[in-house]
């Protein structure tokens, strides 16, 4: 029995990819739940009638897309953090967390995404939070610790990577690691001005919405690379970016995921001396909706339905896209739950009002007065919760934050168990067109640890994981922070 057991377990552990595409996307969700994706789908549904006792549900595109379920513990923790499970998805090897693309004793990993560099692929990184968060740094940067963000940033730029670029497009936020301390809004305690290297080492340079406009969804003249950042932090929640005025307002997920399919698709065809990819290789794209994560932390129901929302529209982008572009595959998993998100009894009705998240609500109420009158006209309507009751009133006046979340979950019927991360498995969802898609679905239907999907990758990408550890390791561990 033991031996059968192990070689069952063997064979699991060597998914070997049958399918040859030209370019890869890999999609994380960062602490998405199974149950995130009920809450969507039975939203979405009820919006067109149907209610808990009388439910019509429609699926979603990516409902038809689940391949299996990923195994999540890191190498010190049942529960991981974003920084080792981003390893092990970046550079399919357990760490500890708090670890980027370091082994539990510092010994630097390779990634994909450099491996996909190495032999000549365009590489990109779409994201919703910093940059310089643990997941695109996990397939950026080397750091035993995540919280190194200046230095993750000089990494992820090449100004301090033994491998100098390996990321041809760069968008998210996370300005303020990018300014001297020099400027106001510099997150920096020091003179690097790593846009000021960027430009001088050819990046193309959007820091607003109308240089974002200005790469007209990639089918621009811009060339790689590029880094756009639209944000001194993360980008904001769904919820909230939709209300920014239209100048000034955020690119979506959606809108950054367009212009850099169109980018990478543009430079993939580019055979002048100018181009980037003169080795007619492909792209490895790797895009996270950063956020649902901080929304589970935050109890915040509304804006962890939007930003879910967004990822599936991202989803359903690029399934389209890859209808239309059938030598691309794509992969998704969440890194992580986070929240311990459950549905016991639910309405997700309720959720239709609320116009803001509780991160935007609570920095309006710090510029308040705070009164009890303020928070009745202008905060609980804009959390759907005009009708509070003055329990739910005076728990708010207690401790903003939590009363909001609470008050609107508990009304929904939403029940979180944790304000950190849980340790259940995370749907493994794919899509390729036709006979590629048939055969992603052979190889990767089942169960996997999350070390397994970079693997698969890269055998599906033909790259080489390992000689870009091997040539990381030669440089020593000096420069790793
Ligand atoms: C990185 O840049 C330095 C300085 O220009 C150069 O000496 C080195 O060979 C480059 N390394 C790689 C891997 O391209
Ligand atoms: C947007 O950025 C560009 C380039 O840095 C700058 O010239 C322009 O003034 C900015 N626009 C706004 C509205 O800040
Ligand atoms: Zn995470």
């Amino acid at each position: 029995m033991r031996t059968e057991f192990f070689l069952l377990w063997a064979s699991a552990q060597a998914a070997v990819a049958a399918i040859r595409p030209k370019n890869f996307i890999m999609v994380i969700p960062d602490g998405m739940a199974p149950a995130s994706q009920t809450l969507v789908r039975t939203y979405l549904s009820m919006l067109n009638g149907g209610s808990p006792e009388a439910p019509a549900i429609n699926a979603m595109p990516i409902d038809e897309t689940p391949l299996g379920n990923t195994r999540t513990h890191s190498s010190n923790n049942l529960i991981t953090d974003s920084a080792a499970a981003g390893t092990a998805l970046a550079c399919g090897f357990k760490t500890n967390n708090g670890a980027l693309g370091v082994t539990p004793d510092g010994q630097a990993l390779g990634s994909i995404l450099e491996a996909a560099k190495q032999d000549g692929y365009l590489t990109a990184l779409v994201v919703t939070s910093i940059i310089n968060h643990a997941t695109p740094a996990a397939y950026s940067s080397h750091s035993v610790s995540r919280n190194a963000l200046p230095q993750i940033a000089e990494q992820q730029i090449g100004y301090s990577h033994p491998l100098n670029q390996s990321v041809d497009i760069l968008l998210g936020g996370g300005r303020c690691y990018f300014k001297p301390q020099s400027d106001s809004t510099s997150c920096r305690e020091d003179d690097i001005d790593l846009f000021a290297y960027a430009k001088d080492k050819g990046y193309s340079i959007a820091q607003n919405r109308s240089s974002f406009d200005a790469l007209s969804s990639g089918r621009s003249r811009i060339t790689l690379p590029y880094l756009g950042l639209f944000n001194d932090n993360d980008l904001s929640y769904e919820i909230d970016r939709q209300q920014q005025p239209q100048a000034e307002r955020e690119p979506s997920l959606s809108e950054m995921t367009e212009t850099a399919l169109q980018s990478l698709d543009r430079a993939r065809q580019c055979r002048g001396r100018h181009c980037r990819n003169r080795n007619d290789k492909g792209y490895f794209l790797m895009i996270e909706a950063s956020r649902i994560d901080h929304s589970s932390h935050a109890h915040d129901a509304a804006a962890h339905l939007h930003d879910t929302l967004e990822y599936n529209n991202v989803m359903e982008k690029l399934i389209n896209w890859i209808d239309a572009h059938p030598d691309t595959a794509m992969l998704s998993v969440a890194d992580h739950e986070t929240g311990g998100l459950t549905l016991p009894g639910y309405d997700p009705r309720l959720l239709q009002t609320p116009t803001h998240s509780i991160e935007y609500l609570s920095s309006q109420w710090d510029e308040s007065d705070k009164s009890e009158s303020y928070l009745r006209s202008d905060i609980l309507p804009a959390y759907g919760l005009s009708d509070a009751s003055d329990a739910e009133v005076q728990a708010i006046l207690g401790d903003f934050s939590a009363g909001l979340a609470d008050a609107l979950s508990e009304r929904a019927g939403i029940s979180w168990s944790t304000g950190g991360h849980s340790g259940v498995d995370t749907t493994l969802y794919g899509y390729a067109a036709g006979r590629t898609g048939e055969q992603l679905k052979a190889d990767m239907a089942g169960g996997f640890d999350n070390t397994e999907i970079p693997r698969y990758i890269e055998q599906a990408l033909g790259v080489n994981i390992d000689r870009v550890t091997r040539e990381l390791r030669a440089k020593g561990t000096g420069w790793i922070p």
